[in-house]
């Protein structure tokens, strides 16, 4: 009897035992892991710095998830309080021109952390309609942005519309133009490969290139084509000229942003005083789509719409020359005005 008593004591002395020294080594082996995961760090990192007056550059590329959301409607009014997150009126448009690569442009420059872009075409100046509404409605078009930050909108109809340089003039006459542009043909047949598309999707007919650029009774380029007006660059630039000084415009190589993007994003980072950001990581060549395409983190990347960068029909190449002939005086006097030459035929 005794002996057994004996025996059932050793047993729980055992299991108390085991149950202790089990305690300890977990005990062991979790305060080791908290170490790795937690080093002790001083009180002071733990409490955020006060936010300086300036959002530092880099701060910004976190800020821009913020923006992100806003755009998409899913911050609150809280956030844009507390943010101190404002609609500002563009400091910079991207006037044109039409299929010179401005989506393009506007899309690798909002990959600069001091830029946020219209994301929309807002069409305020050069639609009578819209303009009726006031700066007011203008504004409340634009994205929410950190006071020092850039807006930039795109509306590539602003440089053929007769009215919109005094508009423009009369909201900031010291405001930043940039005009983005293609080898003049090569611009109106991209025009003309745009309106195409547009009719074959309403499963309409149209006429060939070559119908509607060159005037068959004359056998001249038929300047009423509104393709061929769009890429006499130089008679758009001039009606500008009477209301903004040369140096408030940047010319954009839309050739050289398709094929090497970089050195035309830094040209534009400079007029538009900002320190060069966008870098050769932001923008990466994707084989299948033909066309560089924007990075902007190790998750976020994207390519333009399947939209930029049609291919273009074949054009009767003796079309071609008259309407580079054509084009050559007015690519003469551009380059003279600008101070920018192209290798344009
Ligand atoms: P194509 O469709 O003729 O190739 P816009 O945005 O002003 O309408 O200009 C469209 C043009 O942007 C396209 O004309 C395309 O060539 C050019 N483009 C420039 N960079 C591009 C890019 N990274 N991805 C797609 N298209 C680009």
């Amino acid at each position: 009897m005794l002996f057994k008593q004996q025996a059932l004591l050793r047993q729980k002395l055992f299991v108390l035992g085991s149950l202790a020294i089990g305690s300890v080594l977990y005990l062991v082996a979790r305060v080791g892991t908290l170490d790795r995961l937690q080093p002790i760090c001083p009180i002071e990192s733990r409490v955020p710095p006060p936010e300086p007056e300036q959002i530092p550059l880099r701060t910004l590329q976190f800020k821009r998830g913020l923006l992100h959301e806003l755009r998409k409607g899913n911050a609150t009014k809280e956030q844009i309080r507390l943010h101190n997150l404002v609609q500002q009126l563009p400091r910079a448009i991207i006037i044109g021109v039409r299929k010179g690569g401005t989506r393009a442009l506007l899309e690798m420059l909002n990959l600069h952390p001091a830029v946020v872009k219209a994301s929309q075409e807002i069409h305020f100046f050069d639609n009578d309609q819209n303009y009726a509404r006031g700066i007011d409605w203008y504004r409340e078009k634009m994205p929410f942005s950190f006071p020092h930050q850039i807006t930039i909108e795109k509306s590539p109809a602003y440089f053929i519309t007769e009215e919109v340089p005094e508009r423009i003039f009369k909201m900031n006459s010291s405001i930043k133009l940039l005009i983005i542009v293609r080898e003049p043909t090569t611009r109106a047949v991209s025009d003309y490969t745009q309106v195409l598309e547009g009719k074959e999707r309403k499963n309409k007919t149209y006429h060939k290139f070559e119908k509607l650029a060159i005037d068959s009774n004359t056998c001249e380029v038929n300047t009423k084509y509104k393709a061929v007006r769009t890429s006499i660059y130089t008679k758009h630039l001039e009606r500008w000229l009477k209301y903004f000084p040369v140096e408030q415009f940047h010319i954009v190589d839309g050739d050289r942003l398709i094929a090497d993007p970089l050195p035309e994003l830094q040209l534009v980072e400079r007029f538009l005083n900002l320190p060069s950001r966008i870098s050769q990581y932001n923008l990466y060549f994707n084989a299948t789509r033909g066309f560089y395409c924007l990075r902007f983190n190790i998750v976020f990347n994207k390519c333009l719409a399947g939209s930029k960068g049609r291919i273009h029909p074949d054009v009767d190449p003796l079309v071609v020359t008259k309407l580079q002939r054509f084009f050559h005086p007015f690519n003469q006097k551009f380059y003279q005005i600008t101070g920018r030459t192209f290798n344009w035929p």
